[in-house]
């Protein structure tokens, strides 16, 4: 444990990792700091239970919470070496990472440090990426990850999206568990979670993107100020099989991805209504045969002119991370068994 940081220095890495991306905001995570290291479980009082029943999206959510915290600690000189699911019968335990502090950061880590606090989901319509060009670097950062495949999507891809997208909204519309925990999660303010009004478009501009998440009204703002229809281009993320593990890897390679754009200055929105159920999956696998398993898609393009979003709400830190009592860690809220 000697070597292993403060409780200073864990807080703040767990404040920017709660900076991640999660399903409708649900945060679903919890920490927990002791001697043996940093402990990443699910957080299942967070579930959506009708939206996310087999918790693969939550588990995408931790994934993407772990890799915002390893490229943060990264920043600061920590090693974070991740053992995924540590505890055999345990799969609330999706990690446990131990920090070594003899990292050598170069410039390109202190650009996705400060991608964190940038980087949000834009519903808006984009511009297309520049020289139509992804590059090849922004899936492949992140260590001990393999299984997880990466496909970019032809721009006709996106008419079955398209289709895809339709036959996921019509499929949920009279979906009343659906309907009730979308409208509980999306287009109201509450102070630590949830999708606020201010993040989602109005008709006029998802009408423009067409693969997007229908969510309930009052769609607000979010304008790009133009009449241009969405060019972005959609990226797949999919994985070998369909297990707890391959969620988690492919929540990782989600953020990797997520922040890599970011610090290139390119807008982003993961989607996944249209891996929610059997139907509009297959359309999906359909467009990418043998890239495995659909987990997740993501829009990415330039960001149009428009009034920069603000940042969505998070819960405070004392609330996802536990120190334990007996570790020579200092400060933060001293509890708890494992
Ligand atoms: C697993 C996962 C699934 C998501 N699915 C969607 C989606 O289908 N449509 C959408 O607009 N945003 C989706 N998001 C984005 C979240 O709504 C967003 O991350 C959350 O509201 C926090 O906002 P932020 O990304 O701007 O920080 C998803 C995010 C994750 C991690």
């Amino acid at each position: 444990m000697n070597d292993q940081p403060d409780s200073a220095v864990v807080e703040m890495l767990v404040e920017l990792a709660g900076r991640a991306p999660s399903v409708h905001n649900s945060q679903p995570w919890r920490w927990v700091y002791s001697e043996h290291g940093l402990d990443l479980f699910t957080d299942r009082s967070r579930l959506l239970g009708a939206i996310d029943p087999t918790e693969r999206q939550l588990v995408l959510s931790c994934g993407a919470a772990l890799d915002h915290l390893c490229t943060a600690a990264a920043a600061f000189r920590w090693t974070a070496d991740v053992e995924s699911m540590p505890t055999p019968g345990a799969p609330d335990h999706l990690a446990r990472v131990r920090l070594t502090h003899d990292a050598h950061p170069r410039s390109h880590e202190f650009d996705l440090l400060a991608a964190i606090n940038r980087r949000h989901s834009d519903r808006r319509a984009f511009g297309p990426v520049p020289n139509n060009r992804i590059p090849a670097r922004y899936p492949r950062r992140v260590d001990g990850v393999h299984d997880v495949r990466t496909t970019f999507l032809s721009a006709e891809a996106k008419e079955t999206l398209a289709t895809a997208s339709r036959l996921s909204a019509n499929v949920r519309k009279y979906d009343a568990s659906y309907q009730a925990e979308i409208r509980w999660w999306a287009g109201h303010s509450f102070r630590s979670g949830g999708i606020p009004p201010e993040a989602l478009t109005d008709r006029t501009e998802s009408s423009r993107v067409r693969v997007g998440r229908e969510f309930p009204e009052p769609h607000r703002i979010g304008r790009t100020g133009t009449a241009a229809t969405d060019e972005s281009t959609v990226v797949l993320l999919g994985t070998a099989s369909d297990e707890r593990v391959n969620w988690l890897q492919c929540g990782r390679v989600m953020s990797a991805f997520l922040l890599a754009a970011t610090a290139d200055g390119l807008a982003t929105c993961p989607l996944t209504h249209m891996t929610e159920q059997a139907g509009s999956r297959a359309l999906v696998e359909s467009l990418a045969p043998g890239r495995g398993v659909p987990q997740v898609l993501i829009r990415i393009g330039a960001p149009m002119v428009g009034s920069p979003l603000a940042p969505t709400p998070r819960r405070a830190v004392s609330s996802v991370l536990s120190v334990a009592t007996g570790s020579t860690a200092r400060g933060t809220r001293k509890t708890l068994p494992l």
